[in-house]
Formats: structure tokens, C-alpha cells, sequence
């Protein structure tokens, strides 16, 4: 290990793994430090949608951002690809919102003002969907919502940084970070210390720590979601089915990624019975015939959330040398790509959009967590 790089990157899932990505390719000696293994907290846990309407709901900031990161993954497929040889399985099929109600309906309808959203009815769904569930009025399909492997992502991003030259360190918590007398960051790891001109705090829900650490404080608030896989070899499904904060997920694989609760405050990962019961009843209502297949696995991820459900990505308001990126709540796989290339530009001095500066700053006002 050197005892100094250009940049020090705090967290290895998939936002960690993406900065180190664009900032090896842009040149910069990188070095990941991650606690445990390379995207095994919330991102494996992911079920990897590019949600950017089926998330925001309304135009905006968020909304731009969400897009602008959605559309960097059509490049980004085919570059992974070729540079790390991992398929992250960008998978076209987009995301079909089901209404079973004219509330159902009428919220949908509002939907009408981001681009890509169109409304279909019940007979036009199930052409496209034949086994969806018969009690639905009509859809909302998002051709461009279309979805990922998350932990492909993560690994993609995390080869190809180590091939332009960054280093990966698993297994390897930081304890502590700090202004290093000389100018610079500090942190300080099992096997000693390390510095770097510039480090990225991007630990996911445990990033708090950090942010203390630094004389900053923000809080992150756990949101434990539950899924479960299963094997489906009987019918065919090409989209996403979504309702009610839960989703069926078809993969490649042939298995359907059926998710998930939100279980505010619980630190704990492991799935319960309750909540898996709870997302299969979801599941069961929008589609009736995966009651018949095959469990494959069940698992939990803690969404990271902050004060008000948008990521901190930026600089340290008093120490330049400090940038954050981290709480991206149920988007995180969504917005890797742009976070990770603003995140470079902000070290490597090119310009970055006011607007999202603006929007994703630390010392932004917040409204009370509830
Ligand atoms: P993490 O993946 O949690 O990574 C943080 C890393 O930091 C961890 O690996 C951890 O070990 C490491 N770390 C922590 N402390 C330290 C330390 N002291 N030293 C070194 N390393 C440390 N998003 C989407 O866009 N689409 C989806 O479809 C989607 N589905 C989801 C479904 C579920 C069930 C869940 C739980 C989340 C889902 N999300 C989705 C959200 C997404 O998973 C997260 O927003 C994203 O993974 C956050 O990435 P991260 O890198 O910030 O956090
Ligand atoms: N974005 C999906 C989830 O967080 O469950």
C-alpha cells in the first residue's frame, strides 16, 4: 500500500466504485478503501432499475440528473464491456406502472409531464403483457426506465478502475479521516495511515461517521428493503411490473427479482418472513402466476437516506479537499454514472452543472427527517 495517492476513495459499492472508475480513467492515482467485499452492502441488494420516471414522478433537478445517468449507461454498457469484459446486462424492456384504481389512474396521469411516459389501457397492456394481472384500468409504460445487474455494475466499474491504474482495497475499513497537517487528507486505516490530496466519502448508510468526523453534521437513516428472487420457466414477461413500491424484475437469467419493503430505522440486514410475505402479496396483484414458481433466494439491503431523501454530492463547505457522495436512498444505481463523473470533474477542475451543484450540496437547507 502507498502512504500516498491523488485520491482516497471511502466505501467500495457501486457510488464508490464509480468514482474510482472515472477518476483512473481521467488519470488520477485512485485507491478504493472498502470495508468488507466490492458491492455487498445496499448495491448487491439492488434490483437495478434506471428508474428515472418511475422513481421521481415529476420534472426537476432530480429528475434531470436521474435522466442525464440513465442515458450515460447506453455508453456505458458497451465501454464496460470492452475495457473490464464484465456484461452488465442492460436489459431494454423498460417499466410498465400499473393502475388498479382511478387514484391509481389520476396519479399516473401526472406522469404526463416528464418525457418518455405514455399511457396505456388495460387491452394495450396486455398485449404487450398477457400475464399481468386482469384487475388493472391501464399502465403508464416507461420505454426508457429499462434496468441493470447492480453488483455487474459494481464490479465493472471497480475492474475497470484497477486497469487504469487504481489500486482496490477489500477488507480494509477506514477508522478515520482528517485534514493532514501538510495540506490534504489523512485517514487512517488497520495497517496505518494513508494520504491524498483528495478523499470521497462514499460509505453508503455508514457514511455519518465521516461526515462527524469532519465537524459536519448529517444524519443517515437506514431503509431496510426485503426481496426475493424466484425461478420463472413458465411465462413469458419482457418489462418490468410495478405498483405500489413494489416491482418484478425479469432478468436474463430468467429469474424475476420481486422487491421490496421500506423498513425505516432497522440496521439489521437480514430478511424476515414478514417481509417477504408482504412483498409477494405486492407481487401476487400485479402478477397472479408467480404464486406457482420456484423460490431461488431471499435477501435485505439498506437503502441509504438522508434529511431530505436527496444524495450529498459535493465538496466539504470549509475543506476543498473533502467531497461526499453518498445517501442516494432508492436510486443509487441509478444516478452511479453521474455521480461518479461529478464527482471527477469537481477534482479534476472541469465544469459541473450549477444546477445539480445547487441541488446535491451539503450545506443545503433540509426539511426535518420524520
Ligand atoms: P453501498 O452499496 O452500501 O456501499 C457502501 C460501501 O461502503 C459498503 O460496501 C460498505 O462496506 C463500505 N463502507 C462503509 N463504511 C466503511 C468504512 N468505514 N471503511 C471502508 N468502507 C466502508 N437503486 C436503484 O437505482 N435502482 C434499484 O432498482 C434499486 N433497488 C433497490 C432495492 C433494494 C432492496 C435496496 C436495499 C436498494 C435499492 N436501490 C436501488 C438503492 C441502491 O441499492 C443504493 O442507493 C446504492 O446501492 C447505494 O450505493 P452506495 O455505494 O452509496 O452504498
Ligand atoms: N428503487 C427500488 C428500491 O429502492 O426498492
Amino acid at each position: 500500500m502507498k502512504k500516498r495517492y491523488e485520491t482516497i476513495i471511502i466505501g467500495g459499492g457501486i457510488i464508490g466504485a464509480s468514482i474510482a472508475y472515472h477518476l483512473a480513467k481521467a488519470g488520477k492515482q485512485t485507491a478504493v478503501f472498502e470495508s468488507g467485499e466490492i458491492g455487498k452492502k445496499a448495491t448487491r441488494a439492488a434490483a437495478g432499475m434506471l428508474g428515472a420516471h418511475a422513481e421521481c414522478d415529476k420534472p426537476g433537478t432530480f429528475f434531470e440528473f436521474a435522466r442525464a445517468s440513465q442515458s450515460a449507461y447506453k455508453r456505458l454498457a458497451p465501454e464496460l464491456k470492452k475495457i473490464s469484459g464484465i456484461d452488465i446486462n442492460r436489459h431494454d424492456g423498460g417499466i410498465l406502472k400499473l393502475a388498479f384504481t382511478e387514484s391509481d389512474r389520476v396519479r399516473l396521469a401526472a406522469m404526463a409531464e416528464l418525457d418518455s411516459a405514455e399511457w396505456l389501457t388495460a387491452e394495450e397492456v396486455f398485449e404487450k403483457e398477457p400475464h399481468a394481472a386482469k384487475g388493472i384500468i391501464g399502465a403508464n409504460f416507461i420505454r426508457d426506465d429499462v434496468h441493470v445487474e447492480p453488483l455487474s455494475v459494481c464490479r465493472a466499474f471497480a475492474k475497470g478502475a484497477k486497469l487504469f491504474g487504481a489500486d482496490i482495497f477489500e477488507h480494509a475499513p477506514v477508522l478515520s479521516v482528517e485534514a493532514a497537517s501538510g495540506g490534504g487528507v489523512r485517514i487512517m486505516t488497520a495497517s496505518g495511515a494513508v494520504e491524498a490530496e483528495h478523499a470521497a466519502i462514499a460509505s453508503g448508510v455508514w457514511s455519518g461517521v465521516f461526515f462527524k468526523q469532519l465537524g459536519l453534521n448529517k444524519s443517515f437513516y437506514p431503509v431496510k428493503g426485503e426481496c426475493l428472487s424466484v425461478w420463472n420457466d413458465t411465462i413469458p414477461l419482457t418489462r418490468t411490473l410495478y405498483h405500489d413500491h413494489c416491482y418484478i424484475v425479469p432478468r436474463r437469467s430468467g429469474k424475476l427479482v420481486i422487491g421490496a419493503t421500506m423498513k425505516h430505522g432497522d440496521w439489521n440486514d437480514k430478511p424476515d418472513l414478514n417481509g417477504i410475505e408482504a412483498v409477494v402479496k405486492k407481487a401476487k396483484m400485479m402478477l397472479p402466476e408467480i404464486g406457482g414458481m420456484k423460490i431461488d433466494q431471499c435477501w435485505a439491503g439498506l437503502r441509504p437516506e438522508t434529511e431530505d431523501g436527496n444524495p450529498y454530492i459535493g465538496r466539504h463547505p470549509e475543506n476543498g479537499s473533502v467531497l461526499f457522495a453518498a445517501g442516494h436512498f432508492r436510486n443509487g444505481i441509478l444516478l452511479a454514472p453521474a455521480t461518479g463523473e461529478m464527482i471527477t470533474d469537481m477534482i479534476v477542475g472541469r465544469p459541473v452543472n450549477p444546477a445539480w451543484e445547487e441541488a446535491f450540496k451539503v450545506e443545503r437547507k433540509e426539511a426535518v427527517h420524520k
